[in-house]
């Protein structure tokens, strides 16, 4: 299990294409791609996704993902702001890349974390950032309280972030996408015992692994339906077979996350 990414993780483009090459010779052939960021994923861009927002330290670097819901409120993962301020952290929109300088900076006026929220395994993860300045992009719908339906196992979500392109890897300088199927509560109870909690969680991910979420990619969207169903959490190691991505299940948080939304 994995917390947040910590901020020296930055590797450059040539570590990366080091890495890969790395990857190829150890493995004897090229047929086999490297793992990519977002596990299994696709590059894409924040035209594409407007929605999605780099969680940044005050120099912007990302560590975290997060949801623009309204021009100004983000909805991100309650353990991406443990330890921070409203000083320390910047919402970025508009920005494909992690290096990038462009898009949308905002400062943070107030970081609501939900009340009794202790560790990822216990729930509640989910936090929501209002903003100082508003975002000039399009939001995104979350769900309300009887969207449940989405959650049926197989239905077909989409997760999207910066983070590592395997457990321990390095993160992705571009956005990435791609989409994995919801999995059963009882098929993630099985996976990870009590530390499923099956009114606050839902998983996401192929039995036999290898398209997931990774570090960094916390606090992001996993979007069902079109409506933002989940917020990237935790997982046993990343895109592993039998240990699918856990995602808060927003239906459980909405009205709470609704009443700050609206305030
Ligand atoms: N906790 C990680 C983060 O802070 C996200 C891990 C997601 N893991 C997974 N296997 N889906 O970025």
């Amino acid at each position: 299990m994995f917390f947040k990414l910590p901020r020296r993780a930055t590797l450059t483009a040539a570590a990366v294409a080091a890495a890969a090459s790395l990857a190829t010779v150890l493995t004897g052939t090229a047929a086999q791609a490297a793992p990519q960021p977002i596990v299994g994923g696709t590059t894409t861009t924040s035209t594409a996704y407007p929605y999605v927002m780099q969680i940044t330290d005050s120099s912007q670097n990302q560590f975290c993902g997060g949801t623009l819901v309204s021009p100004t409120k983000v909805v991100t993962a309650a353990h991406c702001m443990v330890g921070e301020t409203t000083s320390s952290v910047r919402v970025v929109g508009g920005r494909t890349y992690r290096n990038g300088t462009n898009g949308t900076v905002a400062r943070v006026s107030k970081i609501w974390i939900h009340p009794t929220y202790t560790s990822v395994t216990k729930g509640d993860d989910v936090a929501v950032l209002t903003l100082s300045t508003s975002m000039p992009y399009t939001a995104l719908p979350y769900v309300s309280s009887s969207d449940t339906s989405l959650y049926a196992a197989g239905s077909t979500a989409r997760i999207l972030g910066w983070g590592t392109t395997s457990s321990g890897g390095s993160s992705s300088n571009q956005l990435r996408t791609a989409t994995v199927p919801t999995v059963s509560d009882s098929s993630c109870s099985g996976s990870y015992g009590s530390r499923y909690i099956a009114s606050d969680m839902v998983c996401a991910g192929y039995t036999q692994g290898g398209v997931d979420t990774c570090q960094g990619d916390s606090g992001g969207p996993l979007v069902i339906g079109g409506k933002l169903a989940g917020i990237t959490s935790w997982g046993d190691g990343c895109a592993a077979a039998g240990a699918p991505g856990v995602y808060t299940r927003l239906t459980t948080f909405s009205s709470l996350v609704a009443t700050q939304i609206n305030s």
